[in-house]
């Protein structure tokens, strides 16, 4: 019953909150349609300190190559830092705690001078320059956010690596964006234990590297690493001797501000470029506006900075509008599953952001580890990363939030640079798995290829229809396949519109209800994978003939990694079990832990059409035990689907 009722904001949130009721919502959706440039330019020009104000509001001229803010010129490190230093000096800006319960608090003074030494040593030492590439494989702890913001500060653009992606996946990174210095870590801890990450990029780091001139690596656990002399730098030890105060660099709107890779359905991962003022201007609102925080809140969200949602929102939205960010560096249930909430109790957490994976796993261990803290604190509850289902919702609502903390459901991707569909937590009536509504001045509809609105209950394409100014700027080195990937599939009014790969529904309400991905991107504990990656990996097995990978369904990880593997002719099913692991150790080292098969079924061949194509969805009703109800009369050989059902269900 609980699901299909909508939870009002507690009236106390919403007298005070930024946006305080469905009414404010409305006016100012109004305000964005009736003069989009209009509504944008006043909240640059308030929201933004600039170094000179831009010309005009957006250019659509090169579209879909869209440009926000032209001709203004500022630095997002001091958006982030030295406006704030004659209110919040003091304030904490960042609260670390590593794996092992040590602490750390920077304020926003200490921060800013952490930072313009790291900008000195960058750009002194290892001659870095506004332009180069950055690449950052570093673990949770502050020096990550003090390197990307060293990196903003002298405009050069960084890349991070996601801690758990392997060597060669961190080649690959190197070599697209052809970065000139990698920063990593000896190693850091990880469910107590420590583990090394210096290996990983010297395994990284071939001949073919050629654009990297230096490794710099903070020492974090101390464990005994090699050092490549000439090559590698000591961060700890260089620091020390830097000036305190480093010129931003000034940028113009359009410069970039990072790049990210991220998995799309077909090849490599792409590299998705944010650019400076659109990115920071809607990190900065949005932060304001879903999470509502306030001066003296304390604000946690629990995503690590490899991915967009570190980098938006621990990292560059808290710290543009002067908030502090609670930054841990260990998992959820070391050294028990209470930790989490231990560490809301503690540092009174007043905004806790997490992601559905995270939330099923604890809500499986009981109620017993939150029962045992004080959670009052709590005002606003976030997730995201995937849809999450009502029954860990209600649960986040009810036993983590004491039912009075409305829980925004944020969706949002890689490419859309911060918060696109969620609820306003002291305004939107929200219900069990919905994003519910559009941020004001986005312009989200959910419709069929042509444009055309979906009538409710009707699965349609999660589409935005007008630029935005934190939206992805281009695919490093491949402008055709941003606009193929993303301005490909839909149209408005004759128009190439933004479709985000997702599928979704207006439900009886009017509320968005997303789906999930409509492409071969799968979602896998909240980490975004391309099938064809690992298909690509598998296939690199010398007794796969071919293989198919899909996402089969997981009570806790959202989907699991489910493969169909057609062994070469001759080979022996006898070696199935050693083919099995040396499968999965290939995935583990062409893209990393994260990527492991959780199934691998040997079938004699797949369902493909005349023309070859492979039918995943036929696959897919497959893996998750479904009868298929789909025409297979088409199929080149249509027996083959009984002789899979056999190979998987036995
Ligand atoms: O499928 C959607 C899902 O995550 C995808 C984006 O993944 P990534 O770029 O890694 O960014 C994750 C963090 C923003 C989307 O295409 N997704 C994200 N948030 C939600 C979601 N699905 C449903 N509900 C959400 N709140």
């Amino acid at each position: 019953m609980e699901e299909n009722v909508l939870f009002d904001p507690p009236a106390e949130l919403s007298k005070n909150a930024r946006i305080k009721s469905m009414d404010e919502y409305r006016a100012l959706c109004k305000k964005a349609e009736d003069n989009y440039e209009g509504f944008w330019g006043d909240y640059a020009k308030e929201k933004i300190t600039w170094k000179k104000p831009f010309d005009k509001v957006l250019d659509e001229s090169k579209a879909p190559f869209y440009q926000w803010f032209v001709g203004g010129k500022l630095n997002v490190s001091e958006q982030c830092l030295d406006r704030h230093l004659e209110t919040r000096k003091n304030k904490a800006a960042i609260i670390f705690e590593g794996e092992l319960g040590d602490q750390k608090v920077l304020t926003y003074r200490e921060l800013y001078y952490e930072v313009n030494k790291t900008a000195n040593l960058l750009k002194n030492k290892f001659g870095i320059k506004k332009g180069d590439r950055v690449v950052i494989y570093l673990p949770m702890i502050p020096e990550a956010a003090v390197m990307m913001l060293a990196c903003a500060r002298i405009g050069a653009i960084h890349s991070i690596v996601f801690g758990g992606f392997s060597a060669d996946a961190l080649r690959d990174r190197v070599i697209d964006a052809q970065a000139k210095l990698v920063v990593t870590a000896d190693g850091a801890y990880r469910r107590g234990k420590p583990y090394m990450l210096k290996p990983v990029v010297d395994e990284a780091l071939t001949d073919e590297c050629t654009s990297v001139e230096a490794v710099l690596i903070v020492q974090r656990n101390f464990e005994e690493i090699e050092y490549v002399s000439g090559r590698d730098y000591i961060y700890n030890e260089l620091i020390k001797d830097q000036p305190v105060k480093c010129e931003a660099e000034v940028m113009d709107s359009e410069d970039p501000l990072f790049l990210l890779y991220t998995s799309g359905s077909t090849g490599k991962p792409k590299g998705v470029q944010h650019n400076s003022a659109g990115y920071i201007l809607w990190a900065q609102m949005t932060m304001e506006w879903v999470f509502d925080v306030k001066e003296n809140d304390t604000y946690w969200c629990t995503a690590d900075v490899g991915w967009i949602t570190g980098h938006t929102y621990i990292v560059y939205g808290p710290l543009a509008m002067g908030a502090t960010t609670v930054m841990f560096e260990g998992v959820p249930v070391y050294p028990d599953p209470g930790r989490w909430w231990r560490m809301i109790e503690e540092y009174q957490v007043n905004q806790f952001y997490t992601a559905p994976t995270a939330i099923r796993l604890l809500h499986k261990v009981g109620n017993d580890e939150p029962a045992k803290y004080d959670l009052s604190s709590l005002k606003v509850l976030g997730t995201v990363g995937e849809p999450i289902n009502p029954d860990a919702w209600l649960w986040y609502y009810n036993e983590i939030g004491g039912g009075k903390c409305p829980i925004v459901d944020t969706y949002w991707q890689t490419e859309t640079g911060g918060h696109m569909i969620t609820p306003l937590p002291g305004a939107t009536p929200i219900k069990p798995a919905s994003a519910t509504f559009p941020l004001p001045g986005i312009i989200a509809e959910i419709m069929d290829e042509d444009g055309n609105p979906k009538p409710k209950n009707e699965k349609g394409l999660m589409c935005v229809t007008k630029p935005w100014p934190s939206m992805i700027r281009g695919i490093w080195g491949d402008p055709e396949r941003f606009k193929e990937s993303y301005f490909g599939t839909a149209k408005k009014n004759g128009q190439p519109v933004y479709f985000t790969g997702d599928g979704a529904i207006y439900d009886d309400d009017g509320y968005i209800v997303i789906t999930g991905r409509t492409d071969d991107v799968i979602n896998v504990s909240g980490h975004r994978m391309g099938t064809a990656e690992i298909e690509a990996a598998a296939g690199n097995h010398p007794h796969v003939a071919e293989c198919a990978v899909v996402g089969k369904p997981d009570a806790i990880k959202g989907e699991g990694v489910f493969i169909y593997v057609v062994l070469k002719g001759e080979d022996n099913l006898a070696e199935e079990v050693d083919v099995m692991k040396e499968i999965n150790q290939i995935i583990v080292k062409e893209i990393g832990p994260i990527a492991k098969a959780d199934e691998i079924k040997f079938v004699p061949g797949l369902p493909k059409t005349r023309s070859g194509k492979i039918m995943r969805r036929i696959l897919r009703a497959i893996a998750k035990g479904e009868e298929i109800t789909q025409d297979i009369s088409t199929l080149e050989d249509p027996s083959i689907v009984a002789k899979i059902q056999t190979c998987v269900l036995g």
